[in-house]
């Protein structure tokens, strides 16, 4: 399963997404600069990502606990912002389509 993935430099890399993996440990694994400072556990808000080209719409709605982290993160652009630790790799996810949020 794949994952596009824009980086902050605009640099589009294709990665493997691995079944029942987070987003955020495949970009954070291929050395994207993700932070994921709390490890996946919704925290600390540093695995922003902008879920793009329709792709939010098909993801599970975020958890009242990522909604209160992205109320704090910068930069957020709703209808595209989720954090990354939150997206569960999987065929549904395969070929998704996400770009690294500013710091
Ligand atoms: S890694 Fe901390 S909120 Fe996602």
């Amino acid at each position: 399963m794949k994952i596009i993935a824009t980086d902050r430099q605009g640099k589009v890399h294709q990665l493997e997404g691995r079944e029942h993996w987070s987003v955020m440990e495949i970009l954070r694994d291929a050395g994207l600069d993700v932070a994921a400072e709390c490890g996946g556990a919704c925290a600390c808000g540093t695995c922003h990502v902008y879920v793009t080209d329709g792709w939010y719409d098909k993801l599970p709605e975020p958890s009242e606990s990522e909604i209160d982290m992205l109320d704090m993160a910068l930069a957020v652009q709703p209808g595209t912002s989720r954090l990354s630790c939150q997206i569960t790799c999987s065929t549904e996810t395969d070929g998704i389509k996400v770009t690294v949020a500013p710091e």
